[in-house]
């Protein structure tokens, strides 16, 4: 089926923290610099169009030499987590493929970190 791309930087999507475009070789007009601490978040509100697994590409970069855990909330509730590798620099953007089941319609899917060294830079969701 074909994907949706949901820009970090777009409404409905969420960023606690900045919008920021200093680094290099985001998609759109910026990416989301979450705040780093536990409980903040980029938010994207995503369309299942039929019941079933979700296939979510996030694309991101962690220019530190650590990586960084989040989990996945879908409507609040926790529903995965996930592990933002290094990329090398803040520059490097890869991608991170996470499934969850969504049923069918509107959901909000957001990360939040697990520790206070926060999320990668996050530039979108394609789903
Ligand atoms: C640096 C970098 C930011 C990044 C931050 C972080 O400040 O410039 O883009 O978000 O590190 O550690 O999260």
């Amino acid at each position: 089926a074909a994907t949706t791309r949901y820009e970090a930087e777009t409404s409905p999507a969420v960023c606690t923290g900045t919008i920021d475009s200093d680094w290099a070789g985001f998609a759109g007009s910026g990416f989301c610099n979450g705040t780093n601490a536990v409980g903040a978040a980029v938010q994207f509100t995503v369309t299942a169009p039929t019941a079933g697994t979700a296939t979510l590409h996030v694309r991101f970069a962690n220019g530190t030499s650590t990586a960084r855990t989040a989990n996945l909330l879908v409507n609040g509730a926790t529903a995965a987590s996930a592990t933002f590798e290094s990329t090398g620099t803040w520059d490097a953007w890869t991608t991170k493929t996470l499934t969850v089941p969504l049923s069918a319609g509107s959901h909000t899917v957001r990360l939040s970190p697990t520790t206070a060294a926060g999320l990668p830079n996050v530039d979108h969701l394609d789903a």
